[in-house]
């Protein structure tokens, strides 16, 4: 098999010439991102992850997305309760598969950067230059105290985030030997040996929301995730060239993805069907409710009318883009977000392993055919 040449630019092309990146988002999670009771929610175990990766390799899906968790929520499911950690998860799977590029989820907060950029570079070297690294600050106190780290506001947090990645992506350079004095690091002699597979740096993503958070992954990153609108095409299409025109401000180019919650079935309205019944009448929503006050979401904070519309919202995968159809439903829904400008899709299903041959044998012929995609 020839080398793969792992450029940047390649890194972050997943190796292909799809025009939209696919990937699965959350599989490393019990109950993945569906907030619901239903018995066939997904387990989040190694062999059925390690399966679903396997197929999704083989079907030229191009990445997996874990979610950095360390507490489940509660409710009645402990939705998320049950975790596999990101960067031993994606070493795993990296492998055990021969295209697909796997993401190990970050909290910047919570690991040294070293040893960070070691675990980068030891599952990039498994996976030849197909690891990525989706970097996070934090949101939820209730992990921050279980390691009694003190959760930063939001422009410290950020503040502290640029040093982390300034230090691990130097680490991962050519550089070695390096000394480090900042406002939260004193490193000396720092030494990284190897450096990433083929020389360049993984790809990395940010998905904060605030304006600090999204300045941070515009100076660093080469992904950064965004909510795809609910009402048009066109907001979507201007909010990602605000993105992208924010970016070249800093003189960056970054590519845009969003994430979304995908029911599919053979028809509209067995999709629909399904859909009321796994997010709303199966809904876990103790689990919601947790997860809502958690984000200070409550009648008294946000007013009845948006509380009920977050509800439903959050149970539906934590609040991704509701992609429910048939086929062909689907696949233009895919072909607007590519239209759009999006350069990809991070999507979660209630069952990934049993949802995934539909989403394979009807839904990726279309887009191909479509132009969306090559593979
Ligand atoms: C695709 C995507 C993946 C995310 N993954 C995680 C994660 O694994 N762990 C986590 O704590 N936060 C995760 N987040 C939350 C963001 O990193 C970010 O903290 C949140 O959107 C709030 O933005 P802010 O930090 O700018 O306030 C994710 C968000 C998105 C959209």
């Amino acid at each position: 098999m020839a080398e793969r040449d792992a450029t940047l630019k390649n890194r972050t092309a997943m190796y292909n010439d799809n025009r939209l990146n696919i990937g699965l988002f959350g599989a490393n999670c019990s109950s993945g991102r569906a907030v619901t009771t239903v018995p066939e929610r997904w387990s989040g175990a190694w062999r059925d992850t390690l399966a679903l990766a396997k197929a999704a390799d083989a079907a030229g899906i191009d990445f997996m997305l874990p979610i950095g968790r360390w507490k489940g929520y509660g409710g009645d499911t402990d939705y998320q309760g049950a975790t596999l950690e990101t960067l031993t998860w994606a070493s795993g799977l990296l492998a055990a598969t021969q295209n697909i590029s796997v993401f190990g989820t970050v909290h910047a907060p919570l690991f040294h950067p070293l040893i960070a950029a070691k675990e980068f570079v030891t599952a990039d070297h498994i996976g030849e230059g197909r690891f990525g690294l989706n970097v996070v600050c934090g949101w939820n106190e209730g992990e921050f105290d279980m390691f009694g780290v003190a959760q930063r506001d939001h422009e410290r947090r950020y503040d502290y985030a640029q040093e982390w990645i300034d230090i691990v992506k130097r680490a991962l350079s050519p550089d070695n030997d390096f000394d480090h004095k900042g406002e939260y690091f004193d490193l000396k002699g720092v030494r990284l040996k190897p450096k990433p597979w083929g020389g360049a740096r993984p790809m990395m993503m940010n998905a904060g929301s605030s304006e600090a958070g999204r300045s941070f992954a515009l100076r660093n990153c080469d992904g950064f995730f965004t909510s795809a609108s609910r009402v048009s095409l066109e907001e979507t299409r201007d909010k990602v060239q605000g993105i992208k025109a924010q970016a070249a401000d800093y003189g960056r180019e970054i590519d845009v993805y969003t994430v979304g919650v995908m029911t599919l079935r053979r028809t509209a309205k067995e999709a629909q069907d399904y859909y009321r019944h796994a997010i709303i009448d199966g809904a876990d929503w103790s689990a919601v409710r947790d997860i809502l006050a958690l984000k200070k979401i409550s009648p008294e904070t946000v007013g009845q009318d948006e509380y009920n519309l977050k509800k439903t919202q959050y149970a539906n995968g934590m609040g991704g883009l509701p992609i429910v159809g048939d086929p062909d439903m689907v696949a233009n829904m895919f072909a607007d977000l590519s239209r759009a400008g999006l350069r990809g899709v991070g999507i979660s299903m209630v069952n990934y392993g049993d949802e995934l041959p539909l989403f394979v044998e009807e839904v990726l012929p279309r887009l191909k055919k479509m132009g969306v995609r090559a593979l």
